[in-house]
Formats: C-alpha cells, structure tokens, sequence
C-alpha cells in the first residue's frame, strides 16, 4: 500500500495558443487520466464540503460534470446539470454570459433546485467569472443558497472572483 506524494499542478496540460493566439490554455484532460490525480481532486472537495449540509451539487457544461458528479455521489446528494442553452429538455430558466473568447447562454431546468437548498458550484476552472456568475445568478433565482463556488483551476489575473459578489470561491491550485 504504497503511499502516492503526487503534485497535483504537474498533471495540468499548459497549451499554448489553444483556442486563440495569446491563450496558455490549461488542459485538464491530464489530470483526469491520471488516476491519482483524478482521486486526489475529489478527495479534497469532498473534505472541504463533506461537513457543510449541503443539499445539491450544481456542475457547469461540460467539465463540471466529471468533478461536481463525484462530489455529489460521494456527499450522497443529487447533481444538478448547468448547461448550454438548447439541451435540457424542460421548462428551463436562462442566462447570457460572456467568457473570456466569445459569449453564451446557460439553462438550468426551473425544477432542479428548491428554495432553501443549499449548494456548492462545481466547475473545472474559473477564468473571467463569466460563466460561474451566470450559475450563480441562475442558482439564486431558483432560491438556491450557494455556499461555495469550487473549481480545481482559478486564473486570478482574470479577477473572476471579482464577478462574484457574496459568493464565496474556492480553488484547488492557481495558475498564471
Ligand atoms: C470553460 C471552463 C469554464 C469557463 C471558464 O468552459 O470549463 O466553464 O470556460 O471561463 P470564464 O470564467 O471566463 O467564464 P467552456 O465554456 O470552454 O466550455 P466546455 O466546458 O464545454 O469546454
Ligand atoms: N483552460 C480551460 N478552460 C478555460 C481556460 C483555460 O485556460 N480559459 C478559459 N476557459
């Protein structure tokens, strides 16, 4: 049972000029065939909310799907799918965002949350903020209480948390 020392920030991909000129794009593809890593990343979210009561995990298309379904399976609480606008096939609530190349809109299905529930936010990586305030702002429109927005990757030059007023943020690792 030998002990794993790993450095989670090692099994991050930088790819330069990936969408666009000017992007260090960091790719967490790596992380997640890692199988440590992959371990690791949960563990620590859990460990951090695993106390907290919460009621739903909410994950952001499509990265925040692999880390907010874990999450969610292992608080044993049900997942909560953010998506791209023309997905969900029910009532849905929507939300414009602009991201750091171009713009979007966000859904959530109107039955997904209830007032009163508490919940994290999971997204692989926060970048200018725009998509996770969308979730937010969608979240609490629902009457969803966010406890916490939790991300394995936070680009803090690109003062996302900034966009995120009364909202707490978390991030396992930082890059420039
Ligand atoms: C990426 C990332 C976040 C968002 C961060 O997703 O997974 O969701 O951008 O950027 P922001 O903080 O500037 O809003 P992307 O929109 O590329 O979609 P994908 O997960 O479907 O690839
Ligand atoms: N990596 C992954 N997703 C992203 C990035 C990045 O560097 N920037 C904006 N979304």
């Amino acid at each position: 049972n030998k002990q794993i020392v790993l450095d989670l920030r090692e099994t991050v991909r930088t790819v330069p000029g990936w969408p666009i000129e000017g992007v260090l794009f960091r790719d967490l593809t790596t992380l997640m065939k890692d199988p440590h890593a992959l371990r690791m990343s949960c563990d620590i979210l859990f460990e951090r909310y695993k106390e907290k009561k919460i009621d739903k995990v909410v994950g952001i298309d499509a990265r925040g799907f692999v880390f907010g379904a874990v999450l969610a399976y292992k608080l044993g609480v049900g997942f909560v799918p953010v998506r791209k606008k023309g997905k969900l096939p029910y009532e849905t609530l929507e939300k414009s965002y602009d991201l750091e190349y171009g713009s979007g809109t966000l859904e959530v299905h109107r039955d997904a949350i209830s007032a009163g529930d508490k919940v994290v936010v999971v997204d692989d990586l926060i970048a200018t903020g725009g998509t996770v305030s969308a979730t937010v702002g969608l979240v609490r429109e629902l009457g969803g209480e966010v406890i916490e927005c939790s991300f394995l990757i936070e680009l803090p030059d690109l003062k996302g948390r900034e966009k995120l007023v009364g909202c707490p943020v978390f991030a396992v690792m930082e890059f420039d």
